[in-house]
């Protein structure tokens, strides 16, 4: 059973860096830091409340994430899933015919892993992990929501259904902003399945040109957001200034991709 998204991961040159944000400025900590030699890379854990962010360095050029990297820039690459049963689970995937790229379990970071193809899940690469039983996880809420870009909300709500076990519980229609939302429960994350309200909007271009495909970006909700968006401001950041977001009652900023490595984050208030 899948209850929890345990993190997302991104592809980044330099972890280095990029704990320059995420562990000096946006406050973090790291839970895990090492090489997995076998796939060529040097991923990093930050604990965010129930949920964690995957840096992931390439640390040779012959590897998939090195390609992802140098084809796509630092970005989003997956989205991790926890359950406590991850054979049951890919056995299970198996005899649906899902598409896996793992069809047995292999070690990563966060555990026993296995991914599933992302043309199974409307562009979303989703990675399972199964983490060392006793292994401390915050009880926080982390991430607020994340998003993944799609066609029809209730096309893909099915293979999300299907594949993961996790369930629309609501649709919001925000086409002032130009799009339709719906929501899909998992621990305190809403994963948002985001449609183009038209298809002559921006997100259908974007969906047109590149198919369906996750937000690179997190939001996280934060209790005083003028504080939050000062804070970011005098460590350097740009921050846009707080607007009402795309589900009524939140108010919204976002620091930029382009300085955040790739992963936009939203913060988030409910007013
Ligand atoms: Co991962």
């Amino acid at each position: 059973m899948i209850d929890l998204i345990h993190h997302v991961g991104i592809v980044v040159h330099s972890a280095d860096d990029a704990l320059v944000f995420f562990r000096d400025i946006m406050g973090l900590t790291v839970s895990e830091d090492r090489v997995i030699e076998e796939q060529g890379v040097r991923g990093v854990l930050l604990a965010i409340g129930e949920n964690e962010i995957e840096l992931l360095q390439p640390t040779r050029d012959d590897t998939g994430v090195a390609r992802y990297l140098e084809t796509k820039g630092e970005i989003l690459h997956h989205i991790c899933f926890r359950t406590n049963d991850i054979r049951a689970e890919l056995a299970r995937l198996q005899s649906q015919g899902v598409d896996l790229i793992d069809e047995s379990p292999r070690d990563g970071l966060a555990g026993e892993i296995a991914f599933i193809h992302p043309k199974a899940m409307h562009g979303v690469l989703i990675e399972l992990a199964q983490p060392p039983s006793g292994s401390h996880t915050g009880t926080e809420k982390g991430f607020d929501h994340l998003a993944a870009m799609v066609n029809d909300i209730d096309t893909a709500a099915e293979d999300w259904s299907q594949v993961l076990g996790l369930e629309l519980s609501a649709k919001i229609d925000a086409s002032d902003h130009g799009i339709l939302i719906g929501q899909i429960i998992c621990g305190q994350t809403v994963m948002e399945l985001v449609q183009p309200a038209t298809n002559d909007s921006p997100l259908a271009e974007r969906i047109g040109s590149v198919g369906e495909h996750p937000a690179s970006m997190i939001a996280i909700e934060v209790p005083d957001i003028e504080e939050e968006i000062s804070r970011y401001r005098s460590a350097g950041m740009t921050v846009s200034d707080s607007s009402p977001g795309p589900i009524p009652g939140t108010l919204r900023a976002s620091l930029t991709a382009e300085e955040t490595y790739g992963l936009g984050i939203q913060l988030i208030t409910y007013v």
